[in-house]
């Protein structure tokens, strides 16, 4: 299938088709420090616990954060990323020794605790404190990822962050959120995107992995209830994945895939890349393809993260 034309004016079209519309508004209103270690992790790293509240216009929503920063030394660009099973179990999960080591800090959240993964949430979250606009889960997660670089912001210069040189970074259903996230939040000035597959990095075009239909059959409520109408239908949507890659330049962007992980179309995430590229300068857009399957890995965030 031909592909749609790299062009100025696509994120409004992903907007209305796809993911929705973010409203404004919705501040960090309060950041109380819950803990801090100095030196944990060898003695290189300083580790802080944040509870955050952001006021929305129809109430607050308080999240837990945690952050990695190195200790000592220059401001360290800072990594935001939200994370699948609590703070907690990134101690294990994320490679924050490496991380570190390679001068970064990093910002975490779970993301249920912005918005629940549920097409029946049984309680609301950022989605239900905002008058009526219609937008999908995976851009409320994005507009979370935006929150951490706020919060991320107040703490530079204090704890040795430097925001100027923002990461955003997310594996699959959050890696569809981290795009988002890049696209619209341009204080990012690197976004990465691990096996995010469909509605991620993964061109619709090309045939493999997950579908529309697919996707929005068991998960309606990531995206507006109106991209539905699009399952068998790719070649009509008005646009295509290259184009979301592309509407991040001239600020970079880094891709990973695994050669194991059908579902999100690896090679589909290539031919993305590569219809994006002529958007960017000579590097700014990267991509690998590593063996193994479907997870964030060591090796995909050093090889992201020196890009
Ligand atoms: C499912 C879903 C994908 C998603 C993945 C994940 O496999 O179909 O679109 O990326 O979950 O988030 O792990």
């Amino acid at each position: 299938m031909p592909l749609p034309p790299l062009g100025p004016d696509v994120v409004e079209e992903f907007t209305r088709t796809i993911y929705g519309r973010t409203p404004d508004g919705g501040k960090l209103s309060e950041l109380v420090l819950q803990s801090r270690e100095d030196g944990v992790l060898d003695g290189a790293a300083d580790r802080l616990r944040h509870r955050a509240t952001v006021a929305c216009p129809l109430g607050d929503l308080s999240f837990d954060t945690l952050l990695h920063l190195p200790s000592g030394g220059d401001a360290a660009p800072v990594a935001v990323i939200l994370n699948f099973d609590g703070n907690d179990q990134t101690l294990t999960g994320f490679p924050y020794e490496k991380i570190v080591q390679a001068g970064y800090a990093v910002l975490t959240a779970h993301y249920q605790q912005l918005e629940p993964d549920d097409p029946n949430p049984p309680a609301p979250g950022v989605r239900g404190l905002f008058p009526a606009e219609s937008w999908g889960a995976v851009a409320a997660w994005a507009w979370g990822l935006s929150r951490l670089l706020d919060i991320a912001a107040t703490l530079d210069g204090l704890d040795g962050l430097d925001v100027g040189r923002a990461v955003v970074i997310g594996h699959s259903r959050l890696g569809k959120a981290a795009l988002w996230a890049g696209v619209r939040d341009e204080r990012f000035a690197l976004t990465v995107s691990n096996d995010s597959g469909c509605c991620g990095a993964s061109l619709f075009r090309h045939p493999g992995g997950e579908d529309i239909e697919a996707i929005t059959r068991r998960f309606p409520h990531w995206f507006v209830p109106s991209f539905a109408q699009y399952a068998g239908k790719e070649d009509e949507l008005p646009v295509d994945q290259h184009q979301l890659l592309a509407s991040i330049a001239p600020r970079r962007v880094y891709v990973c895939s695994a050669e194991d992980d059908a579902w999100a179309d690896p090679e589909g995430e290539r031919l993305a890349v590569e219809a994006a590229r002529p958007a960017f300068g000579p590097d700014g857009i990267g991509y690998h393809l590593r063996p193994g399957g479907h997870a964030l890995l060591e090796e995909d965030w050093m090889k992201a993260l020196a890009f």
